[in-house]
């Protein structure tokens, strides 16, 4: 009822702007060519947005596993730089660690690869917390996966410095007791898994894990998202035939 409502508005629109319009109004709003050449855009941007939700897509992963480095490495830093607009991304970097309450009711972890990478976890888990938007700690946590011979601590260092980042409040936040707690957080958050991981890195789409997925995203992450994504306008990474059938478009 509303999108009828909305769909005569813009019908309205284009015939008072008394365009030379020669598609049949019904399709106006199929492609963002048609909604140009018709000069109703900005009108049909209410049809897509319906459609048109970020696709969600979450990493669960250890600082230090080789596998999870590969994967930043190979498919989602590029993913992400060019379909931010497209991508709801949460990283969850805690992976196969395991966790106790100690006797003064901080959490004890151990981490797969050693003391070192509960450290690169809570490192991680207190950027996210403490610079919040993704586009800053996003570069930030990728450039220390890519780092792969340094210790978390010396990594963050070289990437905080390179990218402008006060590395303080964050190496302030892992031994402390909020970076306890939000590290427990992650490993609830990866407990929570449905069904449960069995390795890392391990991926979720749309809350969503199969191992077609699993294999999609560790062959074509941009071309896994981009075929995901229902809004009409996609982004220009999304029409480059680099994968095996992910340039489809409507009309
Ligand atoms: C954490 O657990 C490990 C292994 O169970 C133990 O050796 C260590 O003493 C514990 N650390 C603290 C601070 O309780
Ligand atoms: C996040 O950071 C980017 C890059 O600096 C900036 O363009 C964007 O506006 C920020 N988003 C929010 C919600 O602050």
């Amino acid at each position: 009822m509303v999108k009828l409502v909305v769909f005569v508005m813009v019908v309205a629109v284009a015939k008072s702007l008394g365009n030379k319009c020669d598609v049949p109004p019904e399709f106006w709003c199929g492609s963002e060519k048609v909604a140009r050449h018709c000069q109703v855009t900005e009108q049909c941007h209410r049809f897509y947005e319906p459609n048109a939700d970020k696709v969600r897509f979450a990493l669960y992963y250890e600082s230090m596993c080789p596998g999870c480095r590969d994967f930043f490495r190979t498919q989602l830093t590029k993913t992400f730089t060019a379909l931010k607009d497209i991508m709801d991304l949460t990283l969850v970097p805690y992976g196969n660690a395991w966790e106790k309450k100690d006797a003064s009711g901080r959490w004890n972890f151990t981490c797969q690869h050693g003391e070192d990478e509960c450290v690169g976890n809570l490192i991680e888990t207190c950027a996210i917390h403490l610079l919040k938007n993704i586009s800053i700690y996003f570069p930030f946590i990728s450039c220390i996966e890519h780092d792969e011979f340094g210790t978390p601590q010396f990594s963050a260092k070289k990437c905080a410095k390179q990218q402008g980042i006060d590395l303080q409040p964050i190496m302030d936040c892992s031994t402390s007791s909020l970076g306890n707690s939000l590290l427990h957080q992650m490993a609830l958050k990866t407990e929570a898994l449905n069904p449960p991981h069995e390795y890392v890195p391990w991926v979720t789409l749309n809350g969503v894990h199969t191992e077609d997925i699993q294999k999609k995203a560790e062959g074509d992450l941009t071309a896994l998202v981009c075929d995901t994504y229902k809004g009409s306008s996609k982004p220009a990474a999304c029409n480059k035939k680099t994968g095996l059938h992910h340039s489809r478009r409507k009309l």
